[in-house]
């Protein structure tokens, strides 16, 4: 019997293509560079799996392109790049990998806030440029995080990880989330869950941990930027789109903020310039889960995914 074929679309680390070779044909993009959607319209032609990352945009146009498509893997636990409904309305199963990001994501999002209140990036670019003349009271001074606030926004695997963190750098956590965690975890954690127009006003640091969905997409616009503590910071790891840039970039620039630390960005990989040009603001290449031991943990999921819904078995992390 011919074997079903699967489309790779960049090359992953680990055993995870071998993995799938001992089972399917691959059609590997050796290159790594982003397939144009007309490349990928006519490399899903004939597969019957796809393994995808989250910059590979599989719009309704690409799912009609792969007439044979059985089921995707994202090599990500967030899945905004697909469309969903288009999928499940042609019968074609979406995975992810969450779980295996949790710790990375956690870190980066502390190494993002350290970065911010500490003014790591600036520090950085001031001793590189020769201006560094000694020990100075008054030299890049920042703000200290014992005592202060951290604001979680999204209660997940991540959120949750994060806010377990906080405790280290001797911060109270609160937080924003549908779903309550539970009253006993809260009690015992010390962690309030505060409705969002009050978090915000509360919160010294405010960290977004949010998929991107229809209901969450500008969630943080003018009206919650201007609730926000005069001098806080913000930062996000989790999506771009869920924070208004144009408002953003008038926030930092009124003072409101502080300063912001950012790993995601509305039209990845555009990045406005105004936020580029900022000293107030460390920015980041979307890296949130990058360790080796992560992306190889991510890229085995993805093919446990595809390998068992190819097989006819249920992966483990559908997500539709
Ligand atoms: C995800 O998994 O959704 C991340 O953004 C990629 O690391």
């Amino acid at each position: 019997m011919a074997r079903l074929r699967v489309l790779v679309t960049a090359p992953i680390p680990g055993e995870a293509l071998s993995r799938l070779r001992e089972s399917f044909r691959v059609d590997l993009n050796r290159s790594g560079r982003k397939l144009s959607s007309r490349e990928m319209r006519r490399r899903i032609a004939r597969a019957h799996g796809l393994l995808c990352l989250p910059s590979d945009r599989i719009d309704r146009t690409i799912l009609a392109a792969g007439p044979h498509l059985k089921g995707i893997a994202n090599c990500a636990v967030g899945t905004d790049n697909i469309d969903l409904t288009e999928a499940e309305r042609r019968g074609i199963i979406v995975t992810n990998t969450p779980g295996v990001l949790t710790a990375a994501t956690a870190d980066l999002t502390w190494a993002l806030i350290l970065a911010v209140t500490r003014r790591l990036v600036e520090g950085d670019r001031l001793v590189r440029k020769g201006r560094f003349a000694g020990w100075s009271p008054t030299l890049l001074l920042g703000r200290s995080l014992e005592g202060k606030v951290l604001g979680v926004i999204g209660m997940g695997r991540i959120g949750r990880a994060v806010a377990a963190r906080a405790s280290a750098f001797g911060m109270r956590v609160a937080y924003f989330s549908r779903t309550p965690l539970a009253r006993e975890d809260e009690r015992k954690l010390r962690w309030r869950r505060l409705p969002l127009r009050k978090l915000l006003s509360v919160a010294d640091v405010i960290t977004l941990h949010l998929p991107s969905t229809p209901e969450t997409r500008r969630l943080i616009g003018p009206t919650q930027l201007s609730l926000m503590k005069k001098g806080s910071f913000l930062i996000n790891t989790s999506r771009g789109d869920i924070v208004d840039e144009p408002a953003l970039i008038a926030s930092l620039r009124s003072g409101r903020l502080a300063a912001a630390g950012l790993d995601v960005y509305a039209r990845e990989p555009r990045i406005p310039r105004a936020l580029l040009r900022m000293e107030k603001t460390v920015l980041l290449p979307h890296i949130g889960s990058a360790t080796l031991e992560t992306r190889i943990a991510m890229a085995s999921l993805a093919a446990t995914n595809l390998i068992a819904l190819l097989e006819g078995r249920h992966p483990p992390h559908r997500v539709r």
